[in-house]
Parts: structure tokens; C-alpha cells; sequence
């Protein structure tokens, strides 16, 4: 079986309901039928109207950003599974290096959401990547196993199966600073490594691993065309359908 190629689009805290509605239409309307599979994270607030136009689309699916742990309850501002599950989410990011960063998400609480995700039918696509000073030091891949083996190695190898990694070095985060291509794809390879030594090497080899940082139309296909990128997780390129749309043909 070979990889699933996804190229998604991570909108953050941007665009009003109209424009979110624009950008999802205009995407949908540039997608073709060989495309990798495109997913569109967009606001809570936006999920379900672009599920509607996204529905009976192929190969287009949308995403939240984000979710709680917990199933349902006293829990003022979360979203739960159960809430993005009924407008039709299909994919949620776990462990965003900005919800690491700003909103303290450690790796235990990461196996959580990774669990509550899973759990609900939903598939994760699970964010790993290491800051300037940890690459600096030379101990990038000792983080991104840790980050690994502390939020997704406890699951088995049917759930694991199920997630989508997206290795997204945090220096390369709207930076404009993009990762070489040869960067990208030692640590990709590194994390199929670690996958193959925990699950096998089938597992490793069938594991979509995204690539997320400052990927824009002029780089995304040297980026992509490296054997263990899979597509990428996009950010600013992904709020102009423009652009976003040449990227995913990119590969
Ligand atoms: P960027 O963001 O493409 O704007 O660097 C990527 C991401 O945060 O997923």
C-alpha cells in the first residue's frame, strides 16, 4: 500500500465566516481529481459551513485545529470530539507547536486528545518539531522522539495506523525560514525510523509525514519530492487559494 499524499491547510485564527466561506469555495473549485488529498483546518466557528461545501466533494475534507480531551462537561471554552464529529469534521491537529507554545499542551496531555480522537472515529494529524536553540544544540531528533514516544507511542498499532504526522520545525513557523529539502528529509526519515522500530516496518512505510514550515508555492515542490515527505501542513500560503491551490499540485 503506498502513502496517503495530503497537503492541508492550517487557516489559525484567520478570515470571517464570509471570507473563510470565499477561500473554501475557490479551493474547492481549483481542486482536481489527481490531487493529494486536501484538508482545510479553519476556525471552530467555521467548520460546519465549510462542511457543507466541502460535502459530496472528493478528496476534500475539513479539520479543526484543535479539541478537548474531555468527552462532554463542565469545561467553559473547550470543543469536544463529539461537537466536531457532528458538522463533519474528519481530522483534528493535535499538539500544534503554537498550542505547545502559548496554551502549555505537554506531551501527556497530547496523548490524551491523541486518544480522545481516536476514540471518536475522528483521524489526528499529530504535530512534532523542535525550537531554534533545541536544533542549534544539535538535539532535534532526540525531541522529536521524545515528542513521539511521549504522545503516540503508547498506542497500538491499529490506532496508530490511523494517524497522520506532521514534523513542522518551529523556527520554520512563519518565519519565512523554510527547512532545506535535505533538512526536511533526515528528519522525516529519522521519524519513519523511530515508527519502524516501535510498529514495523510496514506501518512506518504506509505513515503519512507532512512537512509544515513557511511552504509556499516556490518551495513546495523541492520540498515534496524528497521520498519521505508526503504533502505538507500549511499555514500562511494556505489563506490565498492561489497560492494554496499550487501547492497542492506542487508535487
Ligand atoms: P506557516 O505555518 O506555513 O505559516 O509557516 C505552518 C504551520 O504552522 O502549520
Amino acid at each position: 500500500m503506498s502513502r496517503q499524499l495530503i497537503v492541508a491547510g492550517n487557516w489559525k485564527m484567520n478570515t470571517t465566516i464570509k471570507e473563510g466561506e470565499k477561500l473554501a469555495k475557490s479551493i474547492v473549485k481549483k481542486a482536481k481529481a489527481n490531487d493529494p488529498l486536501v484538508i482545510m483546518a479553519a476556525p471552530f466557528t467555521h467548520l460546519q459551513s465549510i462542511g457543507g461545501i466541502v460535502k459530496g466533494e472528493k478528496g476534500i475534507e475539513v479539520a479543526a485545529q484543535n479539541c478537548s480531551n474531555e468527552l462532554k462537561g463542565a469545561y467553559t471554552g473547550e470543543i469536544s470530539v463529539g461537537m466536531l464529529k457532528s458538522v463533519g469534521v474528519k481530522y483534528v491537529i493535535i499538539g500544534h507547536s503554537e498550542r505547545r507554545q502559548y496554551f502549555k499542551e505537554g506531551n501527556a496531555l497530547l496523548a490524551k486528545k491523541t486518544n480522545t480522537v481516536l476514540g471518536s472515529g475522528m483521524l489526528p494529524i499529530f504535530c512534532c518539531g523542535e525550537p531554534l536553540s533545541v536544533r542549534k544544540a544539535g538535539n532535534h531528533a532526540r525531541h522529536v522522539s521524545k515528542q513521539l514516544r511521549e504522545g503516540l507511542f503508547h498506542l497500538t498499532k491499529k490506532e496508530f495506523s490511523k494517524v497522520v504526522i506532521a514534523y513542522e520545525p518551529i523556527w520554520a513557523i512563519g518565519t519565512g525560514v523554510t527547512a532545506s529539502p535535505e533538512q526536511a528529509q533526515e528528519m522525516h526519515d529519522k521519524i519513519r525510523k523511530m515508527i519502524a522500530r516501535k510498529y514495523g516496518d510496514k506501518i512506518a512505510s504506509t505513515t503519512t509525514i507532512l512537512y509544515g514550515g513557511s511552504v509556499k508555492p516556490a518551495n513546495a515542490k523541492e520540498i515534496f519530492s524528497q521520498p519521505d515527505v508526503d504533502g505538507g501542513l500549511v499555514g500562511g500560503a494556505s489563506l490565498s487559494a492561489t497560492d494554496f491551490s499550487k501547492i497542492i499540485k506542487a508535487r
